[in-house]
């Protein structure tokens, strides 16, 4: 983030900020009404008999990284903050400086986290007695080196411990929660268990289950909790009746209700909200976290494949504690989940380049070839290889839809070249048929396909509409692996979506050049925020999506297969247009689809004409994104400040008027005459 990067167009600075979430938006009819103000007629003439241009199936897909804690107490279902108790494990190579994390290239990150039982809280009420403690003797495995002793002194009143989640568990009415965790003690006098749902005072109690007969050498116990009540800022409780001693590793809640009933899995809401972007790929797992704030640091996937409790986490350079839970089989299991192609991001063996990069030596970069090649082969190779079988016995025998690989992100410096040769080199060989994207255009090298980012403030966006214009069109394909109008937009207002429907138009227009994008940040927990304007804000138990969100799920439901050329009249240049407009059509129906974005603050009357397509009907169906106020944001308190609007307009023809709002994502859907005509 603070060196200049060939591909990125701009620079973002971390701010702190906060934003909110809720409902997933529905569509509503309603009549259509013109907000007053004048402004200049437009005129798109739509040619459907000069040449198309194909659009890119693949064109609309998403980006997820653990960012925000976009997974970690968001997209990933677990209920529990800090469940292995290794949230004070540093990154090999770092060191504590005060309260700063540094690494050997002096890269420093702040601490994220108060004590070092993060999460946990000692239960102690009526008169008991008791002490918790981080401890590592007779650790669980070799990769959970931590685990958490309670002490119990007395034990005459409720005694035990306090997980409040993150930022509050989400507990619903008639659902039940799975509770597992490891436990052990040194004599064999059994403890029972009680765990309880309950609110955060510890006052009402939702759900209890007891699990009796705990002792002896480390075990998983698990239990079942039936929630009576629903409260969105529960916390769980683990208490015991006697005194005496034991250690608390690995503890798991999980909703049983998660998206599509996955084990291990992923919150519904979030999930349906990715779902109904009907995306064409999910690119994964970063972004910056790819490379890590040092070698270590990376994601490494091997990390994140197996049982939880064989799993290693780690501090990711967002500034929070990733426990790995949703890793690299998930991440396939969603992408095969939401119909989708995976994209995977591969260390290209160095760390991220913006936090003062670690390579290894020439010498090791074959090493991480070889942890490339193992992960496709997780993906997509037979039950009776190496990785294919691990994946096999993590439940999944069929090859996931990997199609995608990216060596790298955002990769700028100069030992990126030698390094992608060498990746791409192994990796073609052996699946010729996999897209490999580069993060640079590398002359006389192999790139079938370059990562382009764009951040930036709305005029930029505008501006961008025909950035890709003058692309070679046998030059390398583009991917825009990450999009976002993020620059005096507020937390992601109105004018950002608008302005990225713009640049979303002009990507859909040059589709021979610009195959794919994805707007990037994609979640973000509203308490917890490291970027500043992201595409989904949630808290523990409301989702509310951006503008940004809903300008591209318009899109998604409306995918032409191709573009008809469409002129705005006057012609102006991108950065100074009003209105941006592009026509489509789809196939399977022979509707024509105009998508009409309006960027100034006046209602506008707008020509459509019509050629060398079908005859259309004179109703049409339109969807609309507006507000007479661009600055207007969806928050958690309030999702539906902006959302579509679905109407019907009758006035449709080959040569009509249309009257769009002011400041407005406008689609109309022209439906085809039946056998020709209009009726
Ligand atoms: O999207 C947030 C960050 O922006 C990504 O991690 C990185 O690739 C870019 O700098």
């Amino acid at each position: 983030m603070n060196e200049p990067n060939a591909n990125r167009e701009t620079d973002v600075r971390r701010t702190e900020s906060a934003a909110g979430v809720c409902a997933i938006a529905r569509a509503v009819t309603v009549g259509l009404v013109l907000c007053a103000g004048a402004a200049e007629p437009v005129t798109v003439l739509i040619d459907g008999a000069a040449p198309r241009v194909a659009v890119s199936p693949d064109l609309y897909g998403i980006f997820f990284e653990e960012i925000n804690h976009a997974g970690e107490g968001g997209l990933y279902a677990e209920m529990v903050l800090n469940r292995d108790f290794e949230i004070t494990s540093l990154p090999k190579g770092a060191s504590w400086a005060g309260n700063l994390l540094r690494t050997k290239a002096d890269w420093q990150e702040r601490k994220w986290f108060g004590n070092e039982l993060w999460g946990w809280k000692l239960l102690a009420e009526g008169g008991a007695k008791g002490a918790i403690k981080l401890v590592d003797d007779a650790p669980l495995n070799d990769v959970n080196p931590h685990s958490m002793r309670v002490t119990v002194r007395d034990a005459s009143g409720r005694v035990g411990v306090v997980n409040d989640g993150f930022w509050g568990m989400n507990v619903q009415k008639g659902k039940w929660y799975d509770l597992s965790f490891f436990a052990r003690t040194t004599n064999d006098t059994p403890f029972e268990v009680t765990a309880a749902l309950e609110s955060a005072s510890g006052r009402e109690c939702y759900g209890r289950a007891t699990v009796p007969g705990v002792a002896g050498d480390w075990r998983q116990y698990r239990c079942s909790l039936l929630a009576g009540e629903s409260d969105a800022n529960a916390r769980l409780s683990l208490t015991v009746t006697r005194v005496g001693a034991l250690q608390l590793d690995v503890v798991s809640l999980f909703p049983r209700d998660t998206f599509k009933g996955r084990p291990n899995g992923l919150r519904p809401d979030l999930a349906q909200a990715l779902a109904d972007l009907k995306p064409a790929f999910v690119r994964f797992p970063g972004g910056a976290i790819v490379g890590g704030m040092n070698l270590d640091n990376r994601v490494q996937w091997k990390r994140s494949v197996g049982p939880i409790e064989r799993r290693c986490g780690t501090v990711n350079l967002w500034g929070y504690w990733t426990s790995n839970g949703l890793g690299f089989h998930e991440y396939l299991q969603l992408c095969e989940d939401l119909g989708a192609a995976a994209l995977w991001v591969c260390n290209p063996g160095f760390s991220d380049n913006y936090r003062h990069a670690e390579y290894a030596p020439p010498e090791k970069v074959g090493e991480f070839v070889q942890e490339a090649l193992d992960a496709l082969e997780y993906a997509l190779g037979p039950t009776n290889s190496t990785w294919g079988a691990q994946r096999a016995a993590n439940g999944h025998p069929e090859p996931f839809p990997l199609r995608y690989i990216e060596i790298g992100n955002e990769a700028s410096t100069a030992v990126y070249r030698t390094n992608y040769l060498a990746f791409h080199e192994a990796i073609h060989s052996r699946y010729p048929a996999l897209t490999i994207i580069s993060n640079q255009r590398l002359r006389n090298a192999p790139v079938a396909m370059v990562d382009d980012h764009k951040y930036g403030d709305a005029a930029s966006f505008f501006a961008a509409f025909d950035k890709y214009d003058a692309a070679d069109r046998n030059g390398p394909k583009v991917y825009v692996g990450e999009y976002g109008c993020n620059r005096g937009v507020g937390q992601g207002n109105l004018l950002a979506a608008l302005a990225e429907a713009a640049y979303l138009l002009g990507l859909e227009r040059n589709s021979e050049v610009v195959r794919m994008a994805s707007y990037a940040p994609l979640f973000f927990h509203v308490n917890d925020v490291a970027w500043p304007v992201n595409m989904i804000g949630f808290d523990s138990s409301r989702v509310a999506p951006r503008s940004s969100y809903y300008v591209q799920r318009m899109l998604a439901q409306n995918r032409p297969d191709e573009i008809l050329q469409t002129t705005v009249e006057p012609v102006v240049a991108a950065k100074d247009a009003e209105v941006f407009a592009v026509a489509g059509l789809e196939r399977k129906t022979g509707d024509v689809l105009v998508r009409v974005v309006n960027r100034s603050a006046h209602a506008r009357a707008i020509r459509i004409k019509l050629q060398g397509v079908a005859p259309v009907r004179p109703s049409a169906s339109v969807t609309t994104l507006w507000s007479a106020d661009p600055t207007r944001e969806n928050t958690v308190d309030e999702p539906d400040a902006v959302l579509p609007v679905c109407s019907e307009f009758g006035g449709a023809g080959s040569d009509f008027t249309y009257p769009v709002q002011p400041c407005s994502f406008t689609i109309l859907r022209l439906r085809k005459a039946h056998h020709g005509i209009a009726e």
